[in-house]
């Protein structure tokens, strides 16, 4: 297959985009693209500080790259969690994150939460779970938090994530198995800055993985392949292995439920049961039933018309 935009032999195959394109073009489409993801939604400007939360991972530090690439102003933020589970998770991550700085001559803050809070993050879900349980829920918690702090406390604008489209997709998969309307509402490419927090955003939310892990191989960029220990088994990969069936079965099916999710919610479509509940209804004047359309409920006013209608 040859790449679309030149006579080469293509390297990457997008059948959901109907596209292929060689080394050198793919390299020059993500960017485009995430250019066109940040304005769509209105994630940030030139002149605003980005703090990017850097994991080591393949997503995480190539939104670094391309962000920077951009020519945005953006800091990376790596913290230090204690996971080790005997393949050193957490020291070879940082390791990694630290590299791409250097060698792109880029600003990292390094937070470590056993330093900073005098336990690491499994010895706090030991705490606070007495020994049972996963230790992400704690993980989550901590690493929200920090972020948050670090963004508040060196005053940046815009804190962002590297979560991909199968990461978005398997959340909202998973708050929609539950119908989970509050976080499904909230889950958006970019949330607003609200009580003192900065704003949040995604800029990697519509590319697969798939495609994520093709541009840090293709940049050369050295990232960890593990996933963190603890996900194995978890919810999370549980969905994400679900949607793969679909994609597989259906080219495009997890790019459309995200995008149909986002659609829906911009145009008002979500969950409007409330507002129909509560919107005026009132007793229509011939059979008292409750009705939203003006004067008389349409089976009236269908049974009115019909009686008008001469016979013929
Ligand atoms: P995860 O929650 O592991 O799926 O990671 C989602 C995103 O959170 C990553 O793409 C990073 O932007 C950020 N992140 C995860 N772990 C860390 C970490 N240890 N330090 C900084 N950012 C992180
Ligand atoms: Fe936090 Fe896995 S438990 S990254
Ligand atoms: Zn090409
Ligand atoms: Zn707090």
């Amino acid at each position: 297959m040859k790449c679309r935009q030149c006579d080469q032999k293509a390297s990457i195959h997008m059948r959901q985009h109907k596209l292929a394109l060689c080394k050198e073009h793919y390299l020059e489409w993500i960017p485009e693209q995430t250019a066109r993801f940040i304005k769509k939604y209105g994630m940030f400007t030139p002149n605003e500080k980005i703090l990017v939360a850097v994991s080591g991972g393949k997503d995480s530090l190539s939104l670094w790259d391309i962000l920077v690439r951009l020519g945005y102003q953006a800091d990376g933020l790596y913290l230090g969690l204690g996971i080790d589970a005997g393949i050193n998770y957490s020291h070879e991550s940082q390791r990694l994150a630290q590299k791409f700085a250097d060698e792109n001559n880029l600003k990292l803050h390094v937070v470590d939460v056993e330093k900073e809070y005098g336990h690491s993050i499994p010895a706090l879900s030991e705490i606070s779970h007495r020994g049972h349980g996963r230790p992400c829920a704690v993980c989550g918690l901590a690493k929200r938090h920090e972020m948050n702090r670090i963004a508040r406390d060196f005053g940046y604008d815009v804190l962002a994530t590297g979560h991909n489209l199968d990461d978005e997709a398997a959340v909202l998969f998973g708050n929609t198995l539950k119908w989970s309307s509050e976080y499904i509402l909230r889950q958006s490419p970019v949330l607003p800055s609200a009580d003192g927090l900065a704003r949040k955003v995604k800029p990697l939310c519509r590319f697969y993985e798939r495609e994520m892990t093709a541009y840090a191989i293709m940049r050369g960029i050295e990232y960890i392949y593990d996933e963190c220990p603890f996900a194995d088994g978890s919810q999370s990969i549980f969905y994400k292995e679900a949607l793969n069936q679909l994609e597989t079965a259906r080219s495009g099916a997890k790019l459309i439920f995200y995008l149909s999710f986002l659609e829906a919610k911009k145009s008002g479509h979500l969950f409007v049961e409330k507002n129909v509940g509560q919107s005026q209804l009132h007793s229509c004047p011939t059979c008292g039933q409750p009705t939203s359309t003006p004067d008389f409920c349409s089976f009236c006013r269908m049974i009115q018309k019909a009686a008008e209608t001469p016979d013929q």
